[in-house]
């Protein structure tokens, strides 16, 4: 942890979606519970012209449209913070009024500057230059970027050394915005705050684990983004790692940010490389969603596109605890659902003492839903009651808890709150370190050498479909369907 708190938080893309939909609406809702510093100043920049007035009404659009009412607290007192300075980033011109504006916000002795970058992310570098040349980039200031951090190993790479050029590690917070939900933190607790878990955790045990991240969304006018990006670097590469990691990697010794990265990365330099035909691409076609007709992605792009929007993968974690054990990678736009779950199957018990009866005896299989339901399952086997005439008979029964209602008091937060929390704190625990990110990488460009080598284009599938039909024969080809 860094020991300076934030006192002003400069937001580069400040007119942006991101900003609109998540930033503005999570310092407001921390605002209104009185859990931002009381000086924080908020200096919003984008390459608009605009007062501060003319900002400080379109953040309070933004809020109406994005933060229930019942949270937005005073909003006069949020937007009393907002500045607003115009800048074209890809020149140094504009940073020397830049960094006026951050001085004139004023700054105590102890307090420092976070500084969030939601921009494009070919303004990095000449951000991170104007930052320097208008000396926006001492000893008081933290960096945060936001996705994405290129498209493979090599141009993610340019971004961290343009980067590291001007921050040390230890300032630098990488935004993957899993992180910051709850269900997501949580996987921790259940690993490693009870006893029952870590002993089975492990290929004596565990069969196989699947991963689903499931969206109903389509382009939702991200055309040209989503078309250059796909679904393996849109969601697998940072998102389904981070989970997957949470779930495969070893107990780290504290909750800090050294120790939990240490071991995620482990895990993630740990990934095979996987081989064309352990993969599955799709893209969708015109169907229905909940009864709504919605287009297909050639019609949303307006021409012919080889972007996938669905991809499985059947992962394998080359280590000592994972050795065969496959984990089964599952996301796409325009699937029936929306749903993050992680899927935990255990093996079979080693005897069965009730062989021969028909009893119906299944593996155990512990759900873990990450949204929209936050349900932590675990099914058991247990006795049907009667009189066992025809031999004993056994049905799995659902262990449940609902954190919802186990937690009915606790606020539901969004992710941005927790992550922007931790940046003006200093806390890197919950941000994604160099090391992990490019292992991630890496693996990413695996398969698409993969996929180029073989010719790989992604087969159709109907809207409201779970992807294409090879999707299923990817698991059950193993014995293993997919959980529904
Ligand atoms: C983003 C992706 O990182 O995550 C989007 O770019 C995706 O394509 C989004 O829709 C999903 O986030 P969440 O929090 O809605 O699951």
């Amino acid at each position: 942890m860094t020991e300076f708190k934030a006192d002003r938080l400069l937001l580069f893309g400040a007119t942006g979606d991101l900003s609109r939909r998540k930033l503005l609406p999570s310092l407001c809702a921390l605002d209104a519970d009185g859990l931002l510093p009381e000086d924080l100043a908020i200096i919003g920049t984008a390459r608009s012209e605009m007062t501060d007035s003319e900002f400080r009404n379109m953040a309070r659009a933004a809020l109406e449209e994005f933060l229930p009412a019942e949270r937005r607290g005073s909003m006069a007192q949020f937007l009393n913070r907002l500045t607003y300075q115009d800048l074209d980033a890809s020149t140094l011109e504009g940073f020397d009024a830049l960094a006026e504006r951050v001085e004139e916000a004023g700054s105590s002795e102890d307090g420092g500057l976070a500084i969030f970058l939601s921009t494009a992310p070919s303004l990095f570098e000449p951000t991170i230059k104007g930052l320097q040349k208008a000396g926006l980039t001492g000893e008081k200031v933290r960096m945060c970027l936001e996705k994405p951090l290129g498209t493979d190993l090599e141009s993610s790479a340019e971004i961290n050394d343009a980067v590291a050029a001007a921050f040390p590690e230890k300032r630098i917070f990488r935004i993957d915005h899993y992180l910051g939900k709850e269900t997501v933190q949580n996987l921790l607790a259940l690993r490693f705050a009870n006893i029952l878990f870590e002993p089975i955790w492990n290929s004596n045990v565990i069969e196989h684990v699947q991963i689903t991240v499931a969206e109903t969304v389509g382009l939702e006018g991200r055309v040209a983004f989503y078309d250059d990006a796909g679904a393996l670097r849109d969601m697998v590469q940072n998102h389904m790692l981070q989970l997957l990691a949470l779930v495969a990697m070893e107990p780290p010794t504290s909750f800090g940010a050294t120790a939990v990265r240490d071991e995620k990365v482990k895990v993630l330099r740990a990934l095979r490389p996987a081989e064309a035909s352990e993969t599955v691409t799709g893209q969708y076609r015109a169907g229905a969603i909940g009864g709504q007709a919605v287009p297909g992605y050639d019609e949303e792009l307006g021409k012919d596109s080889d972007t996938e929007t669905f991809t499985a993968i059947k992962a394998h974690v080359d280590n000592w605890r994972w050795k065969g054990v496959p984990f089964y990678l599952r996301t796409g736009k325009r699937l029936p659902e929306r749903v993050t779950e992680i899927l935990v199957q255990f093996r079979c018990v080693p005897h069965s003492i009730f062989e021969g009866m028909g009893a119906g005896l299944k593996p155990n299989k512990l759900l873990i839903g990450i949204q929209p339901e936050e349900d932590i399952t675990l099914s058991l086997m247990a006795k049907v009651p009667g009189l066992d005439e025809d031999g004993v008979r056994l049905r799995e029964v659902p262990l449940k808890i609902a954190m919802p209602d186990a937690f009915a008091e606790a606020e539901r937060r969004i992710a941005y709150e927790r992550l922007l929390l931790d940046l003006i704190k200093g806390d890197q625990t919950l941000f994604v370190r160099r090391d992990e990110v490019e292992a991630q990488w890496q693996w990413i460009d695996s398969i698409r050498a993969e996929w180029d080598k073989h010719g790989v284009t992604p087969k159709t599938y109907t809207a409201g479909s779970w992807g294409p039909t090879a999707a299923i024969a990817l698991t059950e080809r193993d014995g293993v369907s997919w959980h529904e």
